[in-house]
């Protein structure tokens, strides 16, 4: 059994993470500030179940500003998941961008440091090779939004206390995930909800944008083989994606199908930062993590939807 502390644990994935490496035995020490980026009450949702396990422990911190020695103390591996997360947002905020992608970062690679810490894992995205993401993980990151570059800008940091201080890293970068307890901020979240309530979906491009969807469950399947196999792992950068490669529309069709109504568009013009193309080419984390995704998208989709029409009840 390890020590395992989760940054990010009321959010989307940080809350999936947890919930998997208690069923695996470990024990788990969830961090998260509530930051209003999508409302607290998700949130708190995402941790009813954790809140009464057995192993399992919260600390209500910014990672920006309180200390984290106490919690660091002990740990065998750090999940770094905390992040402002969506994309478009960080044009307007970029401060919470910066603070909490790099600085909160850096913080929490001084107390990884300090608590000589065994492993941190960093999530990253995609989003650090710019408009395409298709290649392999030796395609120079080229961020096109301040999201990516902040992102970027925590892997570097990563970087930095590995080669000067040793700290054992590994960095995954997720490709779109989806799943139940996705953002609401998202476009999935939004598609759904928009067809369960009758409403439009503002839909920006001509929606033939693809995307290498991970379904939640996948991401945190590969996440949890980087930190069971630090042979494999460490000092590894390693592409997690989902396996299918599906465009917007096809997305559209797939949902308009499960829920049997149409959805009606309001077609607007793609926006600043949006990728075009993501394809994640994970042969690296087949080859050295043993990883292979389980869950095609209309699975995944219809999962989402279950749990979608939870939250309207
Ligand atoms: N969801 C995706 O499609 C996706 C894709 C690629 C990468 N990622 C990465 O995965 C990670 C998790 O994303 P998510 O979609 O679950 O987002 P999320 O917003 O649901 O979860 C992130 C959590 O981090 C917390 N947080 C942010 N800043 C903090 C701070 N300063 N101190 C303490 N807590 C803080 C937030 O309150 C939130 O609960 C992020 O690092 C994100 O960049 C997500």
């Amino acid at each position: 059994m390890s020590r395992c502390v989760v940054t990010g644990a009321a959010g989307f994935v940080g809350s999936h993470l947890c919930e998997v490496l208690l069923d695996r035995g470990h024990e788990v020490i969830g961090v998260d500030g509530f930051i209003p980026y999508y409302p607290r009450s998700f949130k708190e949702q995402n941790l009813v179940d954790l809140r009464g396990r057995k192993r399992f422990q919260f600390a209500e911190l910014d990672l920006r500003e309180d200390e984290l020695a106490p919690v660091f103390k002990g740990a065998d591996a750090i999940f770094h998941l905390a992040a402002m997360a969506g994309l478009m947002r960080s044009w307007s905020d970029f401060q919470w961008y910066s603070s909490c992608n790099a600085e909160g970062t850096q913080r929490v690679l001084d107390a990884a440091r300090d608590a000589d810490v065994g492993h941190l894992l960093y999530i990253s995205t995609s989003s650090v090779y710019g408009r395409e993401a298709t290649g392999d993980e030796t395609t120079l990151p080229a961020p096109y939004s301040p999201y990516g570059i902040t992102k970027l800008a925590g892997e570097h940091l990563c970087r930095a206390y590995e080669a000067n201080f040793g700290l054992p890293i590994t960095i995954l970068r997720y490709f779109s995930v989806y799943g139940p307890r996705q953002r609401p901020d998202m476009a999935y979240h939004i598609m759904i909800r928009a067809l369960l309530n009758g409403e439009s979906f503002t839909q920006y491009g001509d929606g033939e944008q693809t995307r290498s969807n991970t379904f939640c469950l996948d991401g945190v399947d590969a996440t949890v083989r980087a930190f069971e196999q630090p042979d494999r792992a460490l000092g590894e950068v390693f592409n997690v994606g989902g396996g299918e490669i599906v465009s917007l529309n096809h997305v559209r069709e797939m949902l308009e199908d499960l829920l049997g109504r149409k959805i009606e568009i309001d077609h607007q013009p793609a926006r600043p930062g949006d990728q075009k193309h993501t394809a994640a080419n994970i042969e690296k984390a087949q080859r050295l993590l043993g990883y292979t995704p389980t869950t095609r998208v209309y699975e995944g989709l219809k999962a989402q939807i279950e749990w979608q029409r939870g939250l309207q009840g």
